[in-house]
């Protein structure tokens, strides 16, 4: 079985698909991953739904569409949330969960938050009023070689870059770069640093403190002018805080996430919440 390092380095977005039908065992594995109860970082449930688009069409007459940006992409992992912050947070950690189990099981996938037709997505899951669909998951098997519209989303985000450590990470204040070490808190940010963003954003700035690791987003306005109804950047805190804790939490370190009241301000940062380690003995690697 692989290790939560390997599940991450292996996953990548991928935009074209076989479209063939998975077998029943993968079917079953799925909802067995996606039905699984995952504890969340403000405490938010989400169902999610395994939604085959040819079974969809057959009883419906809503086309389920990816704007051409996904070729042959048939099943897609569909969640709502309250329209709010935290509950978005939650939303992108619990379904990068799914999203790294089914990795695990060699299965491609791709993040949608802005090139899927939410309108008709919304017939999927029946939305009551203030509940949102912040994003959605396209996977089936996937190919190997890139469509030439992959490789062009690819490069206008340049989704192979990530920013340098000391861009991303602080220590004491946002004026020190973290130095890590060499050891399992390198590890826990380096996976981090991988997480899928939305536009490959990378909005996430994390403060370390002693035992403290706190969470801070830092905007892109395009992002937010684009897609108005879900806040992605939220989103993509949640992706990025399961990247980390996973890691850490394999690595037999083991904390909490806490909401404080008196964290370090920052301007053009927002602060999220902070990941509390509940032994600071073994803090130094
Ligand atoms: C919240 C979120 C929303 C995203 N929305 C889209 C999207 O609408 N269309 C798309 O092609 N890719 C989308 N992506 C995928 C990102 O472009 C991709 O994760 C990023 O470029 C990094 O590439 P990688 O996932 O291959 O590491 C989204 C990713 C996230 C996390």
């Amino acid at each position: 079985m692989e290790n939560i390092k390997q599940i991450v380095e292996k996953r990548i977005s991928s935009r074209k698909f076989t479209g063939e039908d998975l077998s029943v065992s993968e079917i079953k594995e799925i909802n067995k991953i996606i039905n699984r109860k995952i504890k969340t970082p403000f405490g938010s449930n989400f169902v999610f739904k395994l939604i085959d688009k040819n079974d969809f069409h057959k009883n419906k007459k809503i086309k389920l569409g990816t704007y051409g940006f996904i070729s042959n992409g048939r099943y897609f992992i569909v969640g709502k949330s309250p329209s709010e912050m935290e509950a978005f947070v939650d939303y992108g950690y619990a379904l990068e969960r799914v999203v790294l189990d089914i990795t695990a099981i060699s299965l491609g996938s791709c993040w949608l938050g802005g090139t899927f037709n939410r309108k008709k997505f919304n017939e999927t899951v029946k939305l009551k009023d203030g509940e949102v669909i912040p994003s959605v998951i396209v996977t089936g098997r996937a190919y190997q070689k890139r469509s030439i519209r992959e490789k062009i989303t690819r490069a206008s985000v340049k989704a192979d870059q990530r920013k340098d450590f000391k861009e991303l990470f602080f220590e004491g204040n946002f004026e020190t770069p973290f130095d890590p070490g060499s050891g399992k808190i390198k590890e826990a940010l380096n996976m981090l640093r991988l997480a899928p963003s939305a536009e490959n954003g990378q909005p996430w700035r994390v403060l370390s403190q002693k035992n403290k690791f706190s969470f801070y987003l830092r905007r892109k306005k395009i992002i937010d002018m684009v897609i108005k109804k879900v806040d992605l950047h939220m989103v993509d805190m949640g992706i990025a805080m399961s990247h980390f804790e996973l890691t850490l939490n394999e690595n037999g370190i083991k904390g909490f996430w806490k909401k404080e009241t008196n964290h370090c301000k920052q301007e053009n940062l927002e602060y999220i919440a902070s990941w509390v380690m509940n032994n600071d003995k073994i803090f130094q690697n």
